[in-house]
């Protein structure tokens, strides 16, 4: 009587904290669709230089294995004077032996606006030409749970920088 006395409270125990969490899950868990077009403002020259070749095989024929950090600014628009959003901090690796295109890592963080405090985290493949397509790997604050992609181009190169139009289409609670 005692046994199963107990086994029928351990049960209760086992059982309650599920059915609450689904519960809580079924009324709170919303899922968003945000859509965001930024601009992504590197300096590869000067003295605001914003990314750097870190380390690589230093083959004079090619750039593949060269490893770039960079802590870029993203702006609202193409205009280098336009307002300032967050930061792309991040990573990019030449890993094609035939052409220029890159794996890259990116933190978006986004310091002013309606988003500052949030951040949003991509990972793929950039083609040595035309249009990007990467993932979105995760977010924090307004994006937490993100997951989505971004496409992206590059819209104005020069010999000191590039500037590169980000579209972020995101599915987050
Ligand atoms: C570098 O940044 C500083 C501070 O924002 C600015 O005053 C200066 O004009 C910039 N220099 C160039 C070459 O853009
Ligand atoms: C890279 O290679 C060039 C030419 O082969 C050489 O002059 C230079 O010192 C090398 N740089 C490093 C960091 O090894
Ligand atoms: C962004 O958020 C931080 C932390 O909450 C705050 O200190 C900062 O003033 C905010 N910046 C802007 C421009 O709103
Ligand atoms: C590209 O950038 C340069 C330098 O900032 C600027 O003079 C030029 O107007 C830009 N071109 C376009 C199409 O935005």
């Amino acid at each position: 009587m005692a046994m199963s006395n107990s086994l029928y409270l351990l049960c209760l125990l086992l059982l309650l904290p599920f059915s609450s969490i689904s519960a809580v899950s079924i009324r709170t868990l919303e899922e968003k669709q945000t859509h965001i077009k930024l601009y992504f403002h590197e300096i590869i020259s000067g003295p605001n230089e914003t990314s750097f070749i870190v380390a690589g095989p230093n083959l004079t024929s090619q750039v593949f294995g060269d490893i770039v950090i960079f802590d870029s600014a993203l702006r609202e628009g193409p205009d280098p004077s336009s307002k300032l959003i967050g930061l792309a901090q991040g990573t990019s690796i030449s890993t094609s032996q035939s052409d220029s295109s890159i794996l890259s890592v990116i933190y978006f963080v986004f310091t002013h606006g309606r988003y500052n405090g949030s951040t949003i985290a991509i990972f793929g493949r950039v083609p040595a030409s035309g249009t990007a397509e990467r993932t979105v790997i995760e977010g924090s604050g307004l994006f937490r749970m993100a997951r989505g992609y971004t496409i992206s181009s590059v819209v104005n190169v020069s010999s000191d920088s590039f500037i590169i139009e980000f579209n972020f289409h995101l599915l987050h609670y």
